[in-house]
C-alpha cells in the first residue's frame, strides 16, 4: 500500500494503477461505515484509492474542525487490512492555494436542511470532492447514503459538470443498537449514546407507519418528533423528495426522511430512504 502525502507522489502512484479504479473519499477516523464503502470499491474495481483529509473549507467558523478525530495509525492499518492500493493523505497546503476559485452549492437543494444549519458547508464539500475526483480520476466513487444531501449534491455536480465518473450510493451501516456509525459518535458519552438511539428509532417508527399505509407527512412528522423527545435538541425532522423539496404525502419511490439532533454539543444526522 502506498501512502501519498503530496500531489506528485500521488500522481506517480496513480499512474501505475490498472484500468478500473474505485475511490472512497473520507475525513478519516475510519469505522465500519467507511470500510463497507472500501469493500465495495475493492469488489468492483481493479484498484482502490482512499483519501483521508479533514477538509477545512466544509467546516463553518466555530464548528469542530480542530476537534475532529484524527487517527492516522488506526486508519492506515485499516486501509492496509482491506487491501487498499493508495491512501492519499494530503496537507492543507497541497490542496489549497490563496484566492481560490470557489464552488457554490445550488441555491435551493444546497441551502435547505443541512445547508440551512450549515450555510457554506456544501460549497466547501463540493469544492474538495471536485478536486479529489479530478486528481484521482476514478472509474467509480463511493459515497454513503448516511449523508443523503451530500450524496445528492455530488450526483448533481457530476451530471451538471459532465464529469466522467460513476457515483455509487452505499447503504447506511449501523451498530447493533441501530445507531448510524459516524466519526462524531466518538464525542458521545455512554448516556448520550443511549439518547442518540432516538434518531434511528424515530425513523423506524415512521417506516412502520408507512408500511401500515400512513402516508400523511404531517402525522408522520408528529410521530417522529415524539420519539425525538429523547434528544437534547432537534435541529430538523423533515420529509422530502429526491430534490430535497418538502412533501405532504409519501411517494414510496421518491422520499427521504431526515433527522438532525443535538446531544450536548454533538450534532448527529440520520435518514431513511423510503
Ligand atoms: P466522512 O464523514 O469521513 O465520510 C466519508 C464517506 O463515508 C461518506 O460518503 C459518508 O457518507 C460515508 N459514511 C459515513 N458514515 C457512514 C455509515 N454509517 N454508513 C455508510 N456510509 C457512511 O463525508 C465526508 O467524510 C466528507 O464530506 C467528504 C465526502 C470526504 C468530503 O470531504
Amino acid at each position: 500500500m502506498i501512502v501519498a502525502r503530496d500531489i506528485s507522489e500521488f500522481q506517480r502512484a496513480r499512474a501505475l494503477l490498472g484500468a478500473s479504479v474505485g475511490f472512497v473519499p473520507t475525513m478519516g477516523a475510519l469505522h465500519a461505515g467507511h470500510s463497507s464503502l472500501i469493500q465495495q470499491a475493492k469488489a468492483h474495481n481493479e484498484a482502490t484509492i482512499v483519501s483521508i483529509f479533514v477538509n477545512p473549507t466544509q467546516f463553518l467558523e466555530g464548528e469542530d474542525w480542530d476537534a475532529y478525530p484524527r487517527q492516522e495509525m488506526h486508519d492506515l492499518a485499516m486501509c492496509q487490512s482491506l487491501g487498499v492500493d493508495i491512501v492519499f493523505m494530503p496537507t492543507i497546503e497541497a490542496m489549497y492555494g490563496s484566492d481560490e476559485l470557489a464552488i457554490m452549492a445550488p441555491c435551493k437543494a444546497g441551502y435547505v436542511l443541512e445547508g440551512a444549519t450549515r450555510p457554506g458547508h456544501f460549497g466547501g464539500m463540493l469544492q474538495i470532492v471536485m478536486k479529489l475526483l479530478n486528481l484521482t480520476r476514478p472509474t467509480r466513487a463511493y459515497f454513503g447514503k448516511k449523508d443523503a444531501q451530500q450524496l445528492a449534491l455530488i450526483i448533481k455536480m457530476v451530471k451538471e459538470y459532465f464529469m466522467n465518473v460513476k457515483i455509487v450510493p452505499c447503504e447506511i451501516v449501523r451498530d447493533e443498537s441501530g445507531l448510524a456509525l459516524s466519526s462524531r459518535n466518538a464525542y458521545l458519552s455512554t448516556t448520550q449514546k443511549v439518547q442518540a438511539l432516538a434518531l434511528s428509532q424515530s425513523l423506524h417508527r415512521a417506516s412502520s407507519l408507512i408500511e401500515q399505509n400512513q402516508l400523511d407527512c404531517a402525522i408522520l412528522k408528529e410521530q417522529i418528533l415524539e420519539v425525538l423527545q429523547g434528544v437534547d435538541r432537534v435541529d430538523y425532522a423533515e420529509i422530502v423528495n429526491r430534490n430535497f423539496e418538502v412533501i405532504q404525502t409519501i411517494d414510496k419511490n421518491n422520499t427521504i426522511i431526515l433527522v438532525a439532533a443535538y446531544l450536548g454539543t454533538t450534532r448527529l444526522i440520520d435518514n431513511l430512504w423510503v
